[in-house]
């Protein structure tokens, strides 16, 4: 499939790896090759940009130094570190791969591929990333920046959403990738794919490599990455109680086997299944309705009433979440064991995990105060 000749093959290498000599952003994870630091940033970098993972990476190195201190951290102070990042799988896994590692390999990384995808939550992107710039093997590390670097140089029109394209790609790049620098070869298309070959404003023209680039050349940079239409997430509509008692406010956390497992929020209420259960509410019945929901639930009594602010959105990879805030004043302390969470004073909410949306949703209540007073 590739058409390179071997000369064109050693020229864009040079080419690419004297360009990334020279113009290599200094990332605190880029200056060893232990591989529990690629790894760690690697994991935070799957769904968040370079400059926002900077600080969130030192401060998980100062609490989390090593595998074992990392295996062996309490979930509340893991799900503290990663706070605002979201997607709390990935360090949930990674503290499972830290006892998996220690348990099964005596605390030892494997060196490759194959065997470091049986740690949890590492799959081909991380491991080829991790056996490349840790352990020098040749390996690709295919991740969206190189399906859409690699589609545009080599002009390869395999549907990127397809689970079967990853190997077509990876066959491409072995037959690019030189043998003695893999790691940085695969460090330098990340840092193209975040300069001048980007997602969105892109800078083909001044590119190191814009003569190996075929959709370019070709004045069809447009047509690549292909990609299937991806589907829209599902709206869903919330009511977040805020519900205030003479000691703090009321928080729930999450089920372990929900979105956003184990989190800190404010009680929720599904309006899209209140809705669904009784047709007939409108905007003055719906607040009895939901009370009484809340009280079937919780044996806790509350009288809501509306607030006057937007509805706070927030969207997640498959949901779109539309949140409408409700508050109530008790005047006694609720009785709380019918109740999957606690009370929390308002000094004591920076003890709690929260999730993006409960920040959103404490920001937006805290407007409304300063408006009234
Ligand atoms: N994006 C994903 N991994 C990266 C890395 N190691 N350096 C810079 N950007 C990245």
């Amino acid at each position: 499939m590739i058409k390179w000749s071997k000369p064109k093959i050693k020229e864009f290498q040079t080419t690419l790896l004297d360009w990334y000599d020279s113009n290599r952003r200094d990332l605190p994870w880029r200056r060893d090759h232990e591989p529990y630091h690629i790894w760690v940033s690697e994991i935070m970098l799957q769904q968040t940009q370079v400059n926002t993972v900077i600080p969130y990476y030192q401060r998980f190195m100062m609490v989390f130094p090593t595998v074992e201190k990392l295996a062996n951290a309490p979930e509340e102070q893991l799900l503290k570190a990663w706070e605002g990042l979201g997607y709390y799988s990935r360090v949930r896994n990674m503290q499972r791969a830290a006892q998996q590692l220690l348990n099964d390999d005596d605390g030892q990384w494997p060196h490759t591929k194959a065997e470091l995808q049986e740690l949890v939550g590492i799959g081909p992107y991380t491991a080829g990333a991790i056996a490349s710039i840790a352990f020098n093997q040749p390996e690709p590390a295919v991740d969206g920046n190189a399906f859409r670097v690699f589609s545009q140089l080599l002009e390869i029109d395999a549907d990127i959403t397809k689970p079967q394209t990853r190997s077509l790609f990876e066959e491409a790049i072995r037959k690019v990738m030189p043998t003695d620098r893999p790691g940085d070869f695969n460090q330098a298309i990340m840092d193209l794919g975040s300069s001048y070959m980007t997602a969105k404003n892109s800078d083909n023209e001044h590119s190191p490599v814009r003569k190996f680039n075929q959709a370019y050349l070709d004045g069809r940079l447009d047509e690549f990455p292909v990609r299937s239409k991806r589907l829209k997430p599902v709206d869903k509509q919330y009511f977040a109680l805020v519900i205030e008692t003479p000691s703090g406010f009321l928080f729930q956390q999450r089920a372990g086997n929900e979105l956003l497992a184990k989190l800190w929020v404010f009680p929720l209420v599904d309006a899209d299944q209140l809705k669904a259960d009784q047709p007939e509410l409108n905007t003055t019945t719906i607040i009895k309705a939901i009370e009484d929901q809340f009280a079937s639930e919780t044996e806790i009594q509350t009288e809501l009433q509306f607030i006057d602010i937007p509805i706070v959105n927030h969207t997640f990879t498959h949901q779109k979440w539309h949140v409408t805030l409700l508050y109530a004043n008790l005047q006694k302390q609720p009785d709380l064991s019918h109740f999957s969470g606690k009370v929390v004073p308002v000094e004591e909410f920076s003890t709690l995990a929260w999730p993006t949306v409960q920040k959103k949703l404490w920001q937006a209540f805290k407007k409304r105060q300063i408006q009234l007073f």
